[in-house]
């Protein structure tokens, strides 16, 4: 469904003076290749600011790539524009966070969910009926109603904002979603509740879900399989349960053990210290041998690749590929 291979976005660094450019890049997304098979879930999970965002909005183009390529349903995307740019649209949609932000506040909501049947021409221009038809489905399929139609979207809880932002997204049938921590903005009981309606909507349609979280519990809730991501880049890939399990990268082995020592499937917590490295101009070899219990020479001098792992994993770590000797 989406193929992404070693995708770049660097943005310029706006940390110098007012009125002096800032030559330095920052790296948000940096050689990152990853896939999503038709009907898969596949989570991206990362600390704040790690480019989960950004990976997501350029999957669909709605950011252009520095370098790399896309091909989503077998088609390259990468350099599309103009019209052919416009209909990636019907077969890849994204729900943000904060439907708040992404609703028109002066849009009802029938009008806002009508608004890719209408851009997208998939009704006659004056079938008004057909299309106020299909957007009273739509509601009905992420469990709010025609009434609903009417209202403005400051009238909704956070939930059914979320539920009409869900709704505008599947109008077309779309093969893939992006979801950018779709839940995070809602209370424990309506996260839970909009989970499960993904859950749904999933099997029903059989959406791919590219799915970004914070949160390890809705990855390991929704999830085929996990992509971690640590300052631009990819360091561990598995399947949910592997995953879980038996996290390889001690990144992956830190960001999981608060989540594995609640559910009593670790006898201790590794803490984290230090921040993430700045994503300006980073420093040579792995991002993350600042912060590596494990860290070595070969660490600092060069980057690791991913490469595949006898179980399925996939890590980028010198520890793994056996270019670092474990020591203890
Ligand atoms: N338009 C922009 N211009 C410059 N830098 C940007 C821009 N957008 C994002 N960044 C930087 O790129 C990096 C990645 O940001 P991104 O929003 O993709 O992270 P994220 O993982 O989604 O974070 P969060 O979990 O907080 O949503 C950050 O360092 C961010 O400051
Ligand atoms: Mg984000």
């Amino acid at each position: 469904m989406l193929q992404v291979e070693n995708l770049t976005k660097h943005y310029p660094a706006r940390g110098r003076g007012l009125f002096t450019r800032d030559p330095r890049r920052v790296r948000a997304v940096d050689g990152v290749s990853f896939e999503v098979k038709a009907g898969e879930v596949v989570a991206v999970v990362g600390e704040s600011g790690c480019g989960k965002s950004t990976l997501g909005r350029l999957a669909i183009r709605l950011l252009e790539p520095t370098s790399g390529s896309i091909r989503l349903g077998g088609t390259d995307i990468t350099s599309l524009k103009g019209e052919a740019l416009r209909e990636i649209r019907l077969t890849a949609q994204i729900v943000f966070q904060d439907p708040f932000g992404s609703l028109n506040p002066r849009m009802t909501v029938g009008a806002s969910i009508a608004y890719p049947l209408r851009v997208n021409r998939l009704f006659g221009r004056a079938d008004g009926a057909a299309i106020a038809r299909r957007v009273d489905e739509l509601l009905e399929r992420v469990g709010l109603n025609a009434a609903h139609a009417r209202r403005l979207p400051h009238e909704l809880s956070g939930g059914q904002r979320q539920r009409v932002g869900i709704a505008r997204a599947i109008a077309v049938n779309p093969k893939l979603l992006v979801l950018d921590e779709p839940v995070a903005a809602l209370d424990l009981s309506a996260q839970a509740r909009v989970l499960n309606l993904f859950k749904e909507l999933q099997r029903e349609m059989g959406m791919a879900y590219l799915f970004i979280t914070h949160d390890l519990s809705v990855a390991e809730y929704m999830a085929d399989r996990i992509l971690v991501m640590y300052a631009g880049k990819l360091v561990e890939t598995g399947g949910r349960l592997a995953l879980f399990q038996a996290p390889r990268h001690p990144y992956t082995q830190a960001l999981f053990s608060a989540a594995m020592l609640r559910s009593g499937r670790a006898s201790e917590e590794t803490i984290l210290e230090g921040d993430p490295p700045s994503p300006i101009d980073p420093l040579p070899g792995c991002r993350f041998n600042t912060r590596c219990p494990h860290a070595g020479e070969v660490c600092r001098a060069a980057e690791p690749a991913m490469s595949a792992l006898d179980d399925g994993h996939g890590a980028a770590c010198h520890l793994l590929t056996g270019k670092l000797r474990r020591s203890g």
